[in-house]
């Protein structure tokens, strides 16, 4: 599976990933927000990518640059039950420039549209503010709460928890200036 935004491609892991992953997530300012390893080593990176291959309805994606082929990030849908969770985490030099919410719209599509889901389920960290932000710009719900650990901070953090309902994701989409984004998007399954 491939998908195309307007500045991004979504497609696979492979093992030529791991620097780049590596790159990305051994920062502290990025793990903080996250539930990966910390510090987060070759190793890591392998048995992450690797054990991403064997699985369906399962799927990780690393996030490449179109212009560079610079891999930024990494985005994941994992559907149970029809329902999607997952999450996304950009190098902390590529944060801050919409590559986040190009992301989050394109794997909302990719839940919505290919796959026919009707809810995402997802989550944040309290003091997460830019992850707040991106979340309730595509229309993300606040749902609850509940303590998470996280491996960079070493502590129980809380985690506010989210959902993105079909109705009020393409609400946003055509109320805003995120129904370009969207348009944009292409997915090759
Ligand atoms: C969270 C993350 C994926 C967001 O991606 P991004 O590309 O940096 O975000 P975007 O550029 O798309 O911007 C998101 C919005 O947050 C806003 N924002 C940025 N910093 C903010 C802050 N401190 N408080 C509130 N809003 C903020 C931006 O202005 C933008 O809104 P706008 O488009 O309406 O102006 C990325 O910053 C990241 O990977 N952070 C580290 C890991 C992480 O937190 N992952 C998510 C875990 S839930």
């Amino acid at each position: 599976m491939k998908i195309e935004t307007e500045r991004l491609i979504l497609r696979k892991w492979t093992l030529n990933d791991v620097s780049a992953q590596v790159e990305g997530l051994n920062n502290f300012e990025t793990s903080k927000n996250l539930t990966v390893p910390f510090p987060y080593t070759e190793e890591n990176s392998i048995l992450y990518i690797t054990r991403h291959f064997e699985e369906d309805d399962d799927f990780a994606f690393a996030i490449e640059l179109k212009e560079s082929g610079k891999v930024i990030g990494g985005a994941s849908l994992h559907i149970k039950n029809d329902v999607g969770d997952g999450g996304i985490w950009l190098n902390e030099k590529y944060t801050g420039m919409g590559y986040g919410t190009e992301t989050w719209v394109a794997r909302a599509k990719l839940a919505f549209e290919a796959f026919g889901l009707n809810n995402l389920n997802n989550g944040f960290f309290e003091f997460n503010n830019r992850s707040r932000h991106m979340h309730e710009k595509i229309g993300y719900k606040i749902v609850g709460q509940s303590m998470r650990f996280c491996p960079a901070l070493n502590k129980e953090v809380v985690e506010i928890l989210t959902n993105l309902s079909r109705d009020d994701f393409y609400e946003k989409i055509n109320s805003t200036k995120l129904k370009s984004v969207y348009d944009k998007v292409k997915i090759d399954l």
